[in-house]
């Protein structure tokens, strides 16, 4: 089995405190992880499979995956480079991405991705990253771990676009992971992932999705919010209620204990 790769992106929503019981529906007998909303892909690294597809509808992130997988030591010298200071912070980020070679491109959401407020990706309406630099922004991940990513995303189809996109890769015995972004109509949620995301009117097309999944002979898990879509969605498949703390938006009121749905067409254990 390759070595586990520690994922070196801070991404909201991220389900890094949830990596046992997630990991838990993995079995030996699935041929291939796929995840269509990968943000950090916490769980991909944690896993390390050795055959992967990962899709997200954020282009740059899925550049900068590109990018670890083929030049992980020069980005890795290139980012200690970089000044971790506010105005270094600030031209940096007033860079325009299309002025830059993919490869600084990738080192540029690195850097911000690291330095920015709680890891939150958020764009103003021109698309433009605005996120404030965060206070203490922590160490940063070593080169090993670097390469360990490296490792894994070599054998991994990278695919930058909407889930449906990545789902239509799916084959017998894949095991599919899906953590969108909650789309709840009853509250307001913070956009952090940018302006073009999902939302309620996407959970038909999602619904679509689970049923696609099952019908090619593959698995799926769901993380989802505790909402009435989340109930919806679970209708006719096997799901449990959990108890989590959430530290997304990293607002001091949102740090609270909340409920997360997982949802599966496989039986849960303690169900
Ligand atoms: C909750 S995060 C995933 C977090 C991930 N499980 C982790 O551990 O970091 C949701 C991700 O879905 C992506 N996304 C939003 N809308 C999408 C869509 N329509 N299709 C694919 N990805 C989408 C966002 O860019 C974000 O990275």
């Amino acid at each position: 089995m390759p070595p586990r790769g520690k994922p070196f992106l801070r991404w909201a929503g991220s389900k890094r405190k949830q990596l046992t019981r997630l990991g838990s529906f993995w079995a030996a007998s699935h041929s291939r992880y796929v995840e269509p909303f990968a943000g950090s892909a916490c769980l991909f690294f944690e896993l390390a499979p050795a055959s992967a597809v990962l899709g997200d509808l954020n282009r740059d992130l899925i550049e900068l995956y590109r990018v670890v997988r083929d030049e992980p030591e020069r980005l890795y010298r290139r980012l200690c480079r970089i000044a971790r200071e506010v105005p270094t912070y600030y031209r940096w980020r007033s860079l325009n991405p299309k002025s830059l070679d993919r490869e600084t491109r990738a080192l540029r959401f690195l850097y911000l991705n690291r330095n920015c407020f709680n890891g939150i990706y958020r764009t103003n309406t021109n698309g433009e990253f605005n996120v404030p630099m965060g206070r203490r922004p922590g160490e940063y991940f070593s080169k090993n771990d670097l390469l360990n990513c490296s490792r894994l995303l070599q054998t991994t189809t990278l695919i930058a676009g909407d889930f449906t996109k990545t789902l239509e890769h799916v084959k017998q015995g894949d095991f599919v992971y899906l953590d969108p972004p909650y789309a709840v109509k009853s509250r307001r949620i913070f956009r952090e992932y940018g302006k073009t995301t999902f939302d309620t009117s996407d959970i038909f097309r999602f619904t679509n999705g689970l049923n696609a999944i099952v019908a090619r002979g593959a698995d799926f898990l769901v993380s989802y919010a505790d909402c009435a879509e989340s109930r919806l969605l679970a209708l006719g498949w096997h799901s449990v209620r959990l108890p989590i703390r959430r530290h997304v938006a990293g607002f001091a009121g949102d740090r609270k204990l909340a409920y997360e749905w997982l949802i599966s067409n496989r039986p849960i254990s303690g169900q």
